[in-house]
Formats: structure tokens, sequence, C-alpha cells
């Protein structure tokens, strides 16, 4: 793209802005303004002037009701935990694992994967997740290739960080990583900003970029190579997930399912999960920014909340409906948000108030474009703790405490004594490597009913 290019198609798009500081940029920064300018996606920005031109704060909802969950018994857990191990034995499992956000809410400078969180090991997320992983290969004897979502603000971090800890002993060539897109925000009027003279503001697409960007960098016909059938997706924030749970893809393949959901109960109305929901025939995830008021909070005559079943964006696809899928036009979902902008003097502003709209795609607005969408009901304290927040409810403290319950828990179940305080609480820090157990059946068969626990304690 050059200076001549650039004039016209922005004035198509009544971006002329964008320029208005060229005569005082030196070379290098008109080549990177240039450079960005080429990596706009005018047709995105066409459908996001059009919604602030409508003022559509969303998709239309439309009438919605409660959607059809399932909850396995121990019989049809063993039965699709069977099937699940069978398709993992024949390496036709790969794994999506989601780390393109921004991490904003908890304040951590780097990508969310980094942030140590082992109770006594101190390991970072992506070190839970990629030796879950390896244990998987190891007790399936088959590769599970892992695809990882990064984003341009955290992409060469994330490699680095991979190739500093020697990617926790995975193969390299089984794990991918790919680039999620990066749009512009929108001032009220339609207009591209500038944070800099020679730069406008992006931010990553959303999850639902997952999808294009899977394309477009050639890994979905990675995955057509390698065999897989089916994707087990999860998000970086949370270390409880069982990744590739055998059940859940027992479940999935069983139902001849496009995409599996899991679910768990809303911890209460407020909560900030998206809730499955069916509309008409269609099962569908509504956000919970996007829910009112009166929809978070109705209750049946049994006292439960209508929409409880929040999701935990843990998904199985199947790679047709991934391939089919990637194609698809996502709806846009806008937030109204303060985002610093040049002034007229070229000087960075910090607004007091929202004054601009950032979109992005959401990964689960596939679901309602087929028939043969499930959702798995489970239970969340064995496999759902997120850090999203740095305090409170879902912050780094409530994520150690729930994984030292869960060790606790399987260790409680294998006959070990856990040492507990007055408040009923684990007195030490425990911790499980995924390597020396996946599961409370794999402690079972492994750890000494006589092991005793003096402090804190780490297997591996
Ligand atoms: C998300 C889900 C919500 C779900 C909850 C469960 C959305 C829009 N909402 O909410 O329905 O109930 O998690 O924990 O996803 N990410 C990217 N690229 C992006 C944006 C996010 O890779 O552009 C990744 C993040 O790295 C993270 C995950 O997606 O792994 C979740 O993003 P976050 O913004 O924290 O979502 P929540 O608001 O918590």
């Amino acid at each position: 793209m050059n200076f001549d290019d650039a004039t016209p198609l922005l004035a198509q798009h009544d971006q002329s802005h964008v320029l208005r500081f060229w005569e005082r940029l030196d070379a290098s920064q008109r080549a990177g303004l240039l450079a960005q300018i080429a990596t706009l996606d005018f047709a995105s920005i066409r459908r996001m002037r059009g919604m602030l031109a409508a003022k559509a704060e969303a998709p239309g909802l439309g009438p919605i009701a409660p959607a059809p969950v399932t909850r396995l018994d121990e019989a049809g857990r063993c039965e699709a935990r069977a099937r699940g191990e069978d398709a993992l034995r024949a390496g036709q499992v790969g794994v999506i694992l989601v780390a393109g956000g921004q991490g904003s809410r908890l304040g951590f400078d780097g990508p969310k994967g980094a942030f140590p969180i082992g109770p006594v090991s101190n390991a970072p997320l992506f070190a839970i997740h990629a030796r879950k992983v390896l244990a998987l290969q190891r007790k399936y004897g088959k590769p599970v290739p892992l695809y990882i979502m990064t984003s341009d603000a955290n992409d060469a971090q994330t490699r680095d960080f991979f190739a500093k800890h020697a990617f926790w002993g995975l193969a390299p060539e089984h794990v991918h990583f790919f680039v999620q897109g990066m749009w512009p925000a929108l001032t009220e009027d339609g207009r591209i900003i500038l944070d800099r003279p020679d730069h406008i503001f992006m931010s990553p697409d959303g999850h639902g970029g997952t999808m294009s960007a899977l394309r477009a960098s050639g890994m979905i016909a990675n995955m057509e190579k390698h065999g897989l059938g089916l994707l087990f997706y999860f998000q970086v924030d949370n270390p409880l997930v069982d990744v590739a749970d055998p059940a859940f893809l027992g479940f999935h393949l069983s139902h001849g399912a496009d995409i599996s959901i899991k679910v768990c109960a809303k911890r209460d109305p407020e909560e900030k999960l998206g809730v499955v929901v069916a509309r008409g025939s269609r099962c569908a995830i509504v956000e919970y920014t996007e829910l009112t008021p009166a929809q978070k909070h109705a209750v049946l005559p049994n006292g439960q909340l209508q929409f409880r079943h929040g999701s935990v964006a843990i998904h199985i696809f199947s790679r047709d409906f991934l391939r089919a899928q990637s194609e698809a036009d996502l709806p846009l979902h806008l937030a109204h948000k303060k985002v610093p902008y040049c002034g007229d003097d070229g000087a960075l502003v910090t607004p007091a108030k929202p004054n601009a709209y950032k979109f992005e795609k959401f990964i689960f607005d596939v679901i309602p474009n087929t028939e043969r969408a499930f959702s798995l009901e489970f239970s969340r304290d064995d496999e759902f703790s997120p850090v999203k927040n740095s305090e409170g409810e879902d912050s780094p403290a409530s994520v150690m405490r729930d994984m030292v319950l869960q060790f606790s828990r399987w260790l409680e179940g294998a006959g070990v004594q856990v040492p507990k305080g007055a408040d009923g609480a684990p007195r030490y820090r425990i911790e499980i490597d995924p390597l020396y157990a996946l599961t409370a059946e794999d402690v079972r068969g492994k750890v000494s009913r006589d092991l005793k626990i003096t402090g804190d304690l780490l297997l591996k």
C-alpha cells in the first residue's frame, strides 16, 4: 500500500482523517501507518458503521426459552467415556486454545497464559494446559495437536514463552500458533480512531475471530492433514478444564453433533456467564451483557433461575462443521468503551466517558447455524474456575483455592487423609501435576493411601 492507494481508499470509506498528520510523519512512521491501513477489513468496517447508524445495540434476540440440557448418569458417563477414549486412541482429536484476549480485568501485563497459577509450583496457565495435552498423548499413545490462537498484542510473547519453557515437553511440531484479526474502534459517528499521529487504535476481533483465523492461517487444512475429526475448544483462563474430556467427546459422537457445549448452573443471576437458550428449534448462547435484568433474574416455580445454565466456553466441534463455519459471517457485538485518542495537536487524550465502540465476534454465534448442537451439564467444582479478576470471585486466590480443593478431593477419593483447618479447608497447599494424574481415577490407581501430608505437597 502506498499513499496514492491509501488516499482514495480512505476517502471512499469516509476515513480520510486517518492521514491528517501525514505531513508531520517521518518515513518509518509513514510506512507503519500505511502497513496498518493495508490490514483494515473495510467490509467489516462498513457493517460496523451500518450498526452504528441504525443504533442497533445487538442482533435481536427474539423470544428465548431455556435450552434442553443433558446430565449423564454413571452408566451413561462410562459408555460415553469409552467412546471418547477410542477417538483419542485413534488420533482423531485436536485441541484449540484461545488466548488472544487482553486480560484487562486481571491487570496482568503479558499474555494471560503466562499468569502463574499452580498453588505450589507457581506453574503458569499455559504450562498446566500444555502438560494436560502431553499427558493425554502419553495416555492414549497418539499425538493430540494443539492449536493456540494469539493476537497481534501477544503473539510474539506467547511463542517466546513456549520456547523458553521448551514447550513443557510437547513436541513443537504438534503445537500450532495462529493469530486472530484486529479491528479498529469507531467513534459514535463511525470514524476510525488514531491513538498516535502514525497509529490506528486496534483491538482483537473477539474469539469469534477463531473461525476466520483458522482458515486464513491454514489450520483447517492442517487438521485435515492430521486426520482430526474432533476439536476440543477452551479458553486460557480456566486451569480446571478437563482437556479433551473423553466422556464429553463420547457424548458429542453419540449425538452425531456438529458442536457440543459444556454448561453448569450459574452461581448467581449476575454471574458473568453466557447462557444456553432455545430459539425456536435451535440452540444458542446469549452473552451475559445481552440478557435483560428481567431475563437474568427470572425464576421458575421451583425457585431455580429460568436461564440457569451458563456456558463455560468449552466446546467440541466436528471438523467439517468448523470448516463450513470458518466462512460464515458472524454477527457483530458492540461495546461502548473509553478509548484514548489523539487530539488535534497530536497529543494523547484519555477520555473520562466512553467515547468509542469496540466490535467483537463471538464464537458461539455459530451454534444457531446447526440443528445438531447439544449441551452437557457438569459439576463446576470439577471443571471450571477461571482467572478473570484481580480479587474476589474468579481471581487468582479463588482459582488456587478451587485447585487445592479439587486435588484434595482426588486424594481423599484414593483414601488419603487430607489435614483440614478449623474452617474445614485443606491445611496445606496441594497440587497434582497433570503428568502425575489427569483425573481422580488416575490418582486412585497411583497414590498410596498411606501418604502422609505434613506440609505443602506437589505430586509430579
Ligand atoms: C467468556 C464468554 C462467556 C463465558 C465465559 C466463561 C465471550 C464473549 N464470553 O466471557 O460467554 O460464559 O467466558 O468463562 O467469550 N479471547 C481471545 N480473543 C479475543 C477475546 C477473547 O482469544 O478477541 C479469549 C481470551 O484470551 C480468553 C477468552 O477468550 O481465553 C475469554 O475472553 P474474556 O473476554 O475473558 O471473556 P468473558 O467476558 O470472561
